[in-house]
């Protein structure tokens, strides 16, 4: 690969906005030069009038997700090339242990799904379906792999949950071999007898998955995983944090100088209770925690904790099912077409992420353009062990690199989402900006609104612990 030069644009970065021109060779980052040099390349974009941003790293996305009866709808090859579009160069997605699997045996096999299917570089958390001896030993050999975070359910009783017990021992020996404990926080064994009372009252309708998954029950899970946390010393990370009881919960923890992290989703920040509505085409917004009720006012303290910094990062949670049949999985959300709670759980996005974060964000006033480069790209590239190499334009870094034109349009539809799902979640949407170009490692994968890349370029990414830990 020759050298490439990203002219003319304003390379925007966590800490910096500044007019230099950005030369990339062999994949990385090798000069940002002022306006007036010599320098030459073989291949030349010009960024004039645009952001030369970070790519973005979307730390949670659940690529061929089995659950519920079926499979998450994108593969890795789909999934990651449609993040690319959006303007995401890595993704962190889940490795899955199940009940009386080794959690070695469930890493070795998303290894086998991912590799040579990539747009983009992929790291794993380990999702600990089962806790015991031989698994907080795998545990250590996992970090050794570069997984260094751990991801546990509160929820999903029968399914991923764990209880109290084994959340202190894995979050022990998370502490004693420096990984961070991704949590889902919300009080599973409680929300159940919610969910057969509501059932047996006939309330089979998707919006009852929304009015059953109660708010304060995210901040008692949340709460309780941070006092566990505590005990362990371990750096805890919130997982798609929805409620405001849960952001009380790490506001406090943080204020009290704890290793507590969490991010928030996109469906949380523009999406409520009432997507939920509408019959059984709430069936599309059924994720969980659930899209909350706005009256109660989430969306506007999430978007204040992304102000403060007490929310770290926005990832998308990425879980699309499709409404009709999937081609090779079958039926998908209709498995709860008479019962919510058998409607598979999870959303698409992980191609929008970038450009509502933008438009809501800097577009509308919200954050700053440094701010959305921070929560977009440099604080999960810290937060799980993969910065300066990823998360900044500095020399050095991979070239993972987007140009965005702020001026631009995108609007948001099934028909010309690249995701392999029949709906989106933001039919007809317009945003401010647009994702013009792409490069992954100094590769240009996206540009005049053509796919450029191949399953393959993306490479596996071993991380490091957590940069931000105390
Ligand atoms: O509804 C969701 N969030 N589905 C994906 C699995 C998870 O809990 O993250
Ligand atoms: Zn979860
Ligand atoms: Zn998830």
């Amino acid at each position: 690969m020759g050298k490439t030069l990203i002219k003319g644009g304003t390379v925007v970065t966590a800490t910096e906005i500044m007019e230099a021109d950005v030369l990339i060779d062999d994949g990385k980052v090798v000069a940002l030069l002022g306006r007036e040099h010599s320098v030459d390349a073989d291949e030349q974009i010009d960024a004039t009038g645009k952001y030369v941003m970070p790519g973005g790293i979307d730390v949670h996305t659940h690529m061929e997700l089995p659950f519920g009866g079926t499979f998450a709808a994108d593969t890795f090859e789909t999934g990651t090339r449609a993040a690319a579009w959006g303007g995401t160069t890595a993704i962190v997605d889940f490795a899955v242990q199940t009940k009386g699997e080794s959690a070695m045996d469930g890493f070795e096999a998303w290894m086998g799904k991912a590799e040579g299917n990539c747009a983009i570089d992929y790291g794993f958390h380990m999702i600990t379906g089962d806790i015991n001896e031989q698994t907080l030993k795998e545990m250590q050999m996992l970090v050794d792999e570069g997984v260094t975070s751990f991801k546990m359910f509160m929820a999903y009783p029968g399914v991923f949950y764990s209880d109290d017990g084994d959340i202190l021992r894995a979050m022990q020996k998370g502490a004693e071999i420096g990984a961070t404990i991704c949590m889902h926080a919300e009080n599973g064994i409680a929300i159940d007898v919610l969910v057969e009372q509501a059932l047996q009252r006939g309330e089979t309708d998707p919006i009852y998955h929304g009015i059953v998954r109660k708010s304060v029950l995210e901040g008692e899970a949340t709460h309780r995983a941070i006092k566990l946390a505590e005990l362990t010393g371990v750096p805890l990370y919130i997982v798609h944090l929805s409620a405001r009881e849960a952001l009380d919960a790490v506001i406090q923890a943080r204020d009290e100088g704890k290793n507590v992290f969490a991010e928030t989703c996109p469906q949380y920040l523009f999406l409520s209770l009432d997507n939920l509505g509408n019959g059984f085409d709430g069936a599309k917004y059924v994720c969980s925690p659930p899209l909350r009720d706005e009256s109660e006012g989430h969306q506007q303290r999430l978007w204040q904790g992304l102000q403060t910094n007490d929310l770290q990062v926005v990832s998308t949670d990425h879980c699309p099912f499709c409404m009709g049949d999937h081609p090779q999985f079958g039926t998908q959300k209709q498995l709860g077409r008479d019962d919510f709670s058998k409607i598979p759980n999870g959303m698409p996005g992980v191609e929008n992420r970038f450009g509502l974060i933008y438009n809501g964000g800097v577009a509308e006033g919200r954050i700053s353009l440094n701010r959305f480069v921070e929560i977009i790209a440099t604080t999960p590239a810290r937060m799980f062990g993969m910065y300066p190499r990823k998360g900044t334009i500095a020399i050095g870094s991979d070239a993972d690199i987007v140009v965005f034109d702020p001026n631009g349009r995108t609007t948001i539809s099934v028909d010309t989402h690249h995701m392999a799902v029949d709906y989106s979640a933001y039919e007809g949407w317009e945003l401010q900006g647009k994702v013009e170009t792409v490069l992954s490692k100094g590769k240009t994968i996206v540009a005049n609104d053509e796919y450029l890349g191949s399953p393959g370029d993306g490479a596996y990414l071993r991380r490091g612990e957590n940069q931000y830990k105390i």
